[in-house]
């Protein structure tokens, strides 16, 4: 059995800044977006892939081969996303072929994230699969000390930092499940930044599988210089 992932990348790059979406700037001749697609599409138990688009967006065609066929050896559907990354995950999930049933796993990986590993993408894979009701996501232990800010930027308190993850994709949840907490969140107006949370909210209590403090999502330009840096590496 194989899963579809949903690819978020309908975003405008506002952190970033500069003229060129942040996905479609070029490190080592390829797109961030298509380094991120390579990397999923890798993996032998990645059935396809379902890339979300801005409306009109003008540097998907570029990713086509020359007889204008996008150039991947597996599915590569596409959908248009909407103005928030909950709303782009939705339209995504919807866009999913007709043989992916509401009991079937999916994942949702950001295509600001390029770094992804396979041996990542395996132990999340593995953990969902032993409970799939409860699906995942790929995250890591909070490393710094953290401060909470109070008055003129000055220290109120010192966290404790034991409990704290950051949260990473791929999230990987039952395709049902998850549009149902998607479509509950958009009707109730709920702000949400992670699949995740989507399901915490409907009183879910998702898998976090500690994953490689180098799944780097690409929001300023010193991330895209460490990305570099981890290429040159690899290379
Ligand atoms: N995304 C999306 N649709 C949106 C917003 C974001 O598909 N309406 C995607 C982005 O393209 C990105 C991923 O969600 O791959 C994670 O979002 P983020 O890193 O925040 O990207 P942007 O929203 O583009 O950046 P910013 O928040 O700095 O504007
Ligand atoms: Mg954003």
């Amino acid at each position: 059995e194989r899963h579809w992932c949903v690819v978020p990348a309908a975003g405008t790059g506002q952190r970033f800044g500069g003229v060129v979406p942040k996905q479609y700037l070029q490190v080592a001749g390829r797109t961030i977006l298509r380094h991120t697609l390579d990397a999923l599409l890798g993996h032998p138990l990645i059935a396809g892939v379902v890339v979300v688009l801005a409306a009109g967006d003008p540097h998907w065609p570029d990713e086509a081969d020359a007889h204008g066929k996008p150039a991947f050896d597996k599915p590569v559907l596409t959908a248009i996303g909407g103005d928030s990354r909950a709303a782009s995950v939705l339209s995504g999930l919807e866009r999913l072929p007709a043989d992916v049933g509401d009991a079937d796993l999916v994942l949702v990986h950001d295509a600001a994230r390029p770094n992804l590993a396979l041996s990542d993408l395996d132990a999340l894979i593995a953990a969902v699969r032993a409970n799939p009701q409860q699906g995942g996501i790929l995250g890591a232990p909070v490393r710094d000390t953290l401060k909470r800010a109070g008055e003129k930027r000055s220290i109120a308190a010192t966290e404790a930092r034991e409990q704290l993850w950051r949260a990473f994709t791929p999230q990987m949840f039952a395709r049902g499940a998850l549009s149902s907490a998607l479509r509950s969140v958009r009707s109730k107006g709920e702000a949400i930044t992670d699949e995740a949370m989507a399901m915490e909210l409907q009183g879910a209590h998702p898998l976090l599988v500690e994953g490689r403090e180098d799944n780097l999502k690409i929001t300023t330009p010193a991330d895209l210089v460490h990305f570099e840096f981890l290429l040159g590496r690899r290379a």
